[in-house]
C-alpha cells in the first residue's frame, strides 16, 4: 500500500463561523446582525431555526478548544463578528466584544494551534444594511475602519488573516436569488454589493501592509470547477459562461484588476450602467495578497440553454451525492487547484473549507458513525496530494466543520460537523469517526492509499 505523505510545513485545521456556532446574539453589548433579523422573520429559514444559541460556542469555547487539541488541529479558522465588535457597524466599540476575540486567540495560542480569523462570514451590522449594506459604497469603508481596529487590537495575535468569505454567496445568493440575508433579489444590487465587497477587500488589504503588522492576509473564494455536458461547441460556450458567473467573476478583479469581459457585454446590453466601479477601484481590488484561499466542496456540469438568462443550464449526473444534494466529485478539486496554479497565482494556495453534510445519528453506545464523510475527507485529501504532486503550491488545508452547526437556510437540518452537537442534550459534543480520521491524518501527515 502506497502512502501519501504531505509537505512537512503542511497545515492542518477545521473551520467554523461566528453566526454558525456562537450564540449569544444578545449578550454582552453585541449589535444586531442580519442574520439576527433573518432568521427572526418566520419563513426565511428551515424549521425557522435560528442562530440565537446555534452551538454556544461563546460560552464553551474553552471546552471547543480542548477538543481542537484533541484532534490535534495545527490552525483553527473562525469569524469574527462585525457586530459584537462595532454594534452600530461604525462608531462605538464594544470592549467586551474584542475581549472575547482576544480570549479565544489566547487560548489557542496557548494550546498551540495558529489562529486563522476571517473578518466577514455574512453577519453585516444590521445598522449598516439599514443604509444599504453592502450595496452601499459607505460599507466597505466602515469595513476597512473595523478590520483596521482589529489589526490594531489582535494583530500581533492573529497571524493568518482573511478578509471575506465567498463573495460570490455575499452576492449572488443573498441579494440575486434572495435565499440569504439580505434577501434581496435584482441582479443589479448584486452586482453592485460584488464589487463593494470586493473593494472593501482592497481597502482591509492595503490597511494591513500600512499597519506595519507581521502577518499574512487572503481572500477566500468558493469555487467549483466547471466541465461541460458534452464536447459540443454550444456545451463548452455554457461551460465558459458558468465559470465566468461563479469563478471569474472574482479571480480576474482580485488576481488581474479586471472583470471577466463576456459577462460585462451581457451587463451592459441589458442595463445602461449595470453598477458603479469609480476609477483607481480595481488597482486597490488587485493590491497583492499573501495567500489565496478556496471553499470546495463540489463541481459544476453544465449544458447550453439559449432560454437561460447565462445560456448554461446546471446539470445532475448520475454520481453520489451528500445531504445538500451537491455531487462528491474530489477530481474537481485537483482540476481546480493545477488551474488556478496555472492562470491565476503560484501561491500559497490554502483550502480553507471542504467537508459534506451527512445525516448523522447516535449509535445506542454514544459514538458517531460517519463512514460517508471519512470516505468524502479522504478522497479529498488525496485530489489534494494529487495537485501538490502536479507541483501547485499548497500550504494547508481546513476541514468544514469543526462542529456540527447553522447551516444558513437549512437550519439545523444539515450537518458537516467532524464534532457531533446533541443539541437536544446540552449541547452535547461527540467527536465523529472523521474527527478520528482527521487526527490520523495529522498525526502521520498522511494517509494510507
Ligand atoms: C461555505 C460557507 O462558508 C459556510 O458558512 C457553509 O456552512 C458551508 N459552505 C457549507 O454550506
Amino acid at each position: 500500500m502506497a502512502e501519501i505523505v504531505f509537505p512537512e510545513n503542511f497545515e492542518w485545521g477545521a473551520a467554523t463561523a461566528s453566526y454558525q456556532i456562537e450564540g449569544a446574539y444578545n449578550e454582552d453589548g453585541k449589535g444586531e446582525s442580519i442574520w439576527d433579523r433573518f432568521t427572526h422573520q418566520k419563513g426565511n429559514i428551515a424549521n425557522n431555526d435560528t442562530g440565537d444559541l446555534a452551538c454556544d460556542h461563546y460560552h464553551r469555547y474553552q471546552e471547543d478548544i480542548k477538543l481542537m487539541q484533541k484532534i490535534g488541529l495545527d490552525t483553527y479558522r473562525f469569524s469574527i463578528s462585525w457586530p459584537r465588535i462595532l454594534p452600530a457597524g461604525n462608531g462605538k466599540i464594544n470592549q467586551k466584544g474584542i475581549d472575547f476575540y482576544k480570549n479565544l486567540v489566547e487560548e489557542l495560542l496557548e494550546a498551540g494551534i495558529k489562529p486563522a480569523a476571517t473578518l466577514y462570514h455574512w453577519d453585516l451590522p444590521q445598522k449598516l444594511q439599514d443604509n444599504g449594506g453592502w450595496e452601499n459604497r459607505d460599507t466597505a469603508k466602515y469595513f476597512d475602519q473595523y478590520a483596521q481596529i482589529m489589526y490594531r487590537e489582535l494583530g500581533d495575535l492573529i497571524p493568518r488573516w482573511i478578509t471575506h468569505n465567498e463573495p460570490m454567496v455575499v452576492s449572488m445568493v443573498a441579494n440575486l436569488w434572495g435565499e440569504h440575508a439580505p434577501g434581496n433579489q435584482e441582479l443589479q444590487k448584486a452586482l453592485q454589493v460584488a464589487h463593494n465587497v470586493l473593494l472593501s477587500h482592497g481597502l482591509a488589504a492595503q490597511s494591513f501592509r500600512e499597519s506595519g503588522i507581521d502577518g499574512e492576509l487572503g481572500i477566500t473564494l468558493n469555487l467549483n470547477h466547471v466541465y461541460p455536458n458534452s464536447d459540443s461547441k454550444k456545451d463548452q460556450i455554457a461551460a465558459d459562461y458558468c465559470d465566468a458567473f461563479n469563478n471569474r467573476w472574482f479571480l480576474d478583479p482580485v488576481f488581474k484588476g479586471k472583470y471577466p469581459e463576456k459577462l460585462m457585454d451581457l451587463y451592459q446590453n441589458k442595463f445602461d450602467q449595470p453598477f458603479e466601479v469609480k476609477a483607481g477601484d480595481l488597482d486597490i481590488i488587485s493590491r497583492e495578497i499573501d495567500f489565496l484561499g478556496i471553499n470546495y466542496y463540489s463541481r459544476a456540469v453544465v449544458k447550453y440553454d439559449e432560454d437561460e438568462f447565462y445560456n448554461f443550464k446546471t446539470i445532475k449526473p448520475e454520481a453520489e451525492y451528500t445531504e445538500m444534494n451537491w455531487e462528491v466529485y474530489p477530481k474537481g478539486l485537483t482540476d481546480l487547484l493545477k488551474r488556478l496554479d496555472r492562470e491565476y497565482t503560484k501561491g500559497p494556495i490554502f483550502i480553507t473549507e471542504n467537508g459534506a453534510a451527512y445525516d448523522d445519528q447516535i449509535a445506542e453506545d454514544g459514538s458517531v458513525h460517519d463512514p460517508k464523510r471519512v470516505n468524502y475527507l479522504k478522497e479529498h485529501f488525496k485530489a489534494a496530494h494529487q495537485a501538490l504532486e502536479a507541483g501547485v503550491n499548497l500550504a494547508g488545508y481546513y476541514v468544514w466543520s469543526l462542529m456540527d452547526n447553522f447551516e444558513w437556510a437549512y437550519g439545523y437540518n444539515k450537518r458537516f460537523g467532524i464534532i457531533y452537537i446533541d443539541y437536544d442534550n446540552h449541547q452535547k459534543r461527540i467527536l465523529k469517526d472523521s474527527a478520528r480520521l482527521l487526527k490520523d491524518v495529522i498525526e502521520n501527515n498522511g494517509l494510507k492509499n
